[in-house]
């Protein structure tokens, strides 16, 4: 499973890729407002630090718009993924940029039939969001396991991007159900490391460590 971070705080995309575990990155208009920063600057800035997919989502609503705005965007990296919203333009957007080689992120994704028209457009990756689901009293996850279903029913390529990820179940139920991608805020990516037995555990093992004496470099 890869593990996109949903951020476009640069520090946090810096100090997560170091760790090894970032596959790639996604923002959004509302995580670009966050920053405070101008999007063509952050979006280089990301894609010069993680080589995976970066998504930059258009702002036009319109299907000349959006292709006007993706082709600034795909001017910044190779690694620019152009994010479009799940419309008919954006769907129709979405063909035209994967017939001329781009990566496609179709999201806000809430239903399995928007999920098959996001395939049916060639769509690279699609992105339900689960989170938002969950919020309205509909379990996000079912929607990723029809998702899932349905793709392999035909051998669709698009990949399944899990969003609106909120906590670590998330995260496990997806890669259960074999979803090829989950985007993370930094606090929940950083959140799965944690377990209390561990902190114990290496607490015992240094307080006996320490009795020996010893050192090793
Ligand atoms: O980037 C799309 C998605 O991950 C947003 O999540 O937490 O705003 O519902 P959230």
């Amino acid at each position: 499973m890869k593990f996109f971070v949903d951020t476009a705080d640069t520090a946090e995309i810096k100090s997560l890729a170091a760790s090894g575990l970032l596959d790639g990155v996604t923002t959004n208009p509302s995580l670009i407002a966050k920053s405070g920063r101008r999007i063509l600057d952050v979006i280089a800035e990301i894609c010069a630090t993680v080589p995976g997919p970066v998504s930059a989502e258009v702002a036009a609503t319109d299907y000349d718009g959006m292709l006007a705005e993706a082709r600034v965007l795909r001017r910044i990296a190779k690694n620019v993924t152009v994010k479009v919203p799940l419309t008919p333009d954006g769907l129709r957007a979405c063909h035209h940029l994967t017939q001329d080689g781009a990566m496609v992120n179709v999201t806000l994704c809430f239903s399995a039939a928007q999920a098959l028209l996001a395939a049916k457009s060639g769509a690279t990756f699609i992105s339900p969001f689960v989170g938002r689901l969950d919020d309205v009293g509909q379990d996000g996850m079912v929607l990723i396991a029809d998702i899932l279903q349905i793709y392999r029913n035909y051998g669709f390529k698009t990949e399944v991007l899990v969003a609106s990820v909120r906590h670590p179940i998330h995260v496990i139920t997806a890669a259960k159900l074999g979803a090829h991608v989950a985007t993370l805020p930094p606090a929940v990516l950083r959140s799965l490391f944690n377990h209390p037995l561990t902190d114990k555990g290496l607490a015992a093992f240094l307080a006996d460590w320490a009795k020996t004496g010893q050192q090793i470099a």
